[in-house]
């Protein structure tokens, strides 16, 4: 798993993310106040930790990995639906129900999303 070799780093990421399951990233791939789809999930740097939601928007299935990022709350790029993205409460509409949340587990230079 572990690759030690000095010219790892020059390799394509492509390669290196042949090695990850659906529900993995590389953490250094989501930098603070960055955002990365990972399945179903949205993965979000929350100044260093993270948080994750369903991806799609719960207004009209917007992609919320895509939208603007901004401490914890991230805007729906369609609408402007706001949300919180570690309790996935809804700051503002026109969304009303609030995102599904889940776990991540970072394990080294790798994280994991968790459905709950
Ligand atoms: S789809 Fe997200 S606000 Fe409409």
């Amino acid at each position: 798993m572990q690759i030690d070799s000095p010219q790892a780093d020059a390799v394509d990421s492509s390669i290196h993310s042949e090695v990850l399951k659906g529900n993995q990233f590389r953490v250094k791939e989501v930098p603070p106040g960055s955002a990365l789809l990972v399945g179903d999930a949205a993965v979000f740097n929350v100044a260093g930790s993270f948080c994750a939601t369903q991806a799609k928007c719960t207004h009209k299935q917007g992609p919320l990995n895509e939208g603007k990022f901004d401490g914890s709350t991230v805007m729906c790029p369609w609408h402007g639906s706001q949300f919180n993205v570690c309790t996935g409460a809804v700051l503002q509409g026109p969304a009303v129900d609030p995102l599904k949340t889940y776990r991540v587990i970072v394990e080294g230079e790798i994280g994991r999303v968790e459905a709950v």
